[in-house]
């Protein structure tokens, strides 16, 4: 048997994985129909909790190309889930005997992770509400390894909704990690939301700086461009800088998203006019060599206009789908060896053993599912301690920790804090919860009445 081994989020790789995986696609895109002998006998269950066509069908078709079977439960209303089973208890179910690998799409944040805690089998992440969508990035990455020859240094454009669409999130991270550059020209009100862009500073070395965008023309005009480079500043002198920031003189690839409309609430700034990519758009100066991408659905951000221009490869991007999605599920299930060294496991998630949930997002799984979550985090930062929810990676307000050992709770910046080891670490937002929790006011530190 294979180690287990999910992806939940990107970066469950490690980059000298993600590249192995290209190979192998680029292997298996030669002759798709060659490779039935790595995985018969095998087979994956699509969970869709949400609409898909690329995502499903493309994991399906790669598990057949395979050699492989697939099930699926393409409207989970037609399953258990509606007659109020549990996320853990389906995956539990699946996993046990009916599948070898569970490829799951679901509205809220966190549900895969959630999902691979109790899966006895590989869970592949394909979209978890507005969170993230690994396999998308890989899609879209080895679009532009095949495309650039190369992703360290590449300049990247993201246009549209950059706050709700998962494709994005997962794409940053990994844009950065790889060492290109980012550039950010949102739908004004929908940018880059807070806890990705502080992940971003935090864990990749990434610091936002204003750019230049007027050589992007009408696409940035009413937005307010930012550069998000992994360079270090010295290196930032090799950029032409003016009193409006950075310049962008040259774009490898531009990629447009649609409104996510489904995710909109009511604090959202109404769109009058959503960003559009036609042959006029196209015609700025540094969009001259610049591949476009799209997820896709699309809906009237890129016209039809453009589909016939070299430079727009979306539907190839779509295709390319199939030989990535191989390459997952041939290494997941254990049939490739990626021969590179894998991503240590990350020993900053915690799971809490007492107390309520301190996640505030009401689309995270730990709040939409009632059993079975026991509450995560993952520590950002030991002194002070900031936590990120270990589900959907909100950054979670914390000013009490509670000590599992000593039954204490302390302020989170105090000294007494500091010592508690993380595995005993209980994240409280107020001393009344801290209270009901069952914890007592450390010694010195009595609570307010
Ligand atoms: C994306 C998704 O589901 O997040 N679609 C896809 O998987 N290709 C993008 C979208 O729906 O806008």
């Amino acid at each position: 048997m294979p180690e287990l081994r999910h992806l939940v989020s990107i970066d469950d790789l490690s980059l000298p994985e993600i590249r192995a995986l290209f190979e192998h696609a680029r292997q298996f895109a030669e002759d798709p129909r060659a490779w039935s002998h790595l995985c018969p006998g095998l087979i994956s269950a699509s969970l869709f909790y949400e609409p898909s066509t690329r995502t499903r069908l493309s994991f399906e078709s790669a598990m057949l190309r395979l050699g492989g079977g697939v099930l699926t439960a393409a409207d989970m209303k037609s399953t258990s889930a509606s007659k109020g089973e549990s996320l853990a208890d389906t995956v539990r179910v699946v996993g046990g005997a009916y599948a070898d690998v569970i490829v799951l799409r679901h509205a809220s944040e966190g549900a895969a992770r959630l999902a691979a805690q109790y899966s006895p089998i590989p869970v592949v992440n394909a979209g978890d509400g507005a969170h993230e969508h690994p396999t998308q990035t890989l899609c879209d990455l080895y679009n532009l390894w095949l495309e650039r020859g190369r992703i360290d240094g590449i300049h990247v454009v993201l246009a549209g909704d950059l706050r709700y669409s998962r494709t994005i999130h997962s794409f940053v991270y990994a844009l950065a990690r790889f060492g290109a550059n980012i550039v950010c020209t949102p739908q004004p009100g929908f940018e880059l939301p807070g806890y990705v862009m502080q992940r971003l500073r935090e864990e990749f070395g990434v610091e936002p700086v204003r750019a230049d965008a007027s050589r992007l023309g009408e696409l940035a005009e009413s937005c307010d461009a930012m550069y998000l480079t992994p360079q270090k500043p010295h290196q930032l002198s090799l950029f032409t800088e003016g009193s409006k920031g950075l310049a962008i003189e040259r774009v490898d690839a531009l990629y447009m998203t649609r409104p996510q409309t489904e995710r909109f609430t009511d604090s959202d700034k109404p769109i009058t006019k959503y960003q559009q990519l036609g042959l006029r758009q196209m015609n700025a100066a540094s969009l001259k060599d610049a591949v476009v991408m799209h997820p896709l659905p699309r809906r009237d951000e890129i016209q039809p206009e453009l589909d016939a221009d070299p430079r727009s490869i979306y539907f190839k991007q779509a295709a390319r789908g199939v030989p990535i999605r191989m390459a997952i599920l041939a290494f997941l299930l254990g049939r490739i060896d990626l021969k590179v060294e894998p991503k240590p496991a990350d020993g900053r998630f915690q799971s809490m053993a007492v107390g309520p949930n301190p996640c505030q997002n009401p689309t995270c799984i730990s709040r939409t599912e009632t059993r079975h979550v026991r509450p995560l985090f993952r520590l950002a930062s030991r002194f002070p301690i900031r936590a990120y929810c270990g589900f959907c990676s909100h950054e979670l307000a914390a000013p009490f920790i509670g000590c599992t050992t000593t039954g204490h709770f302390h302020e989170r910046d105090s000294t007494a804090a500091r010592k508690i080891r993380p595995d005993h670490i209980v994240l409280l937002r107020s001393e009344a919860e801290a209270l009901e929790a069952g914890f007592v006011p450390a010694a010195g530190a009595a609570a307010t009445p």
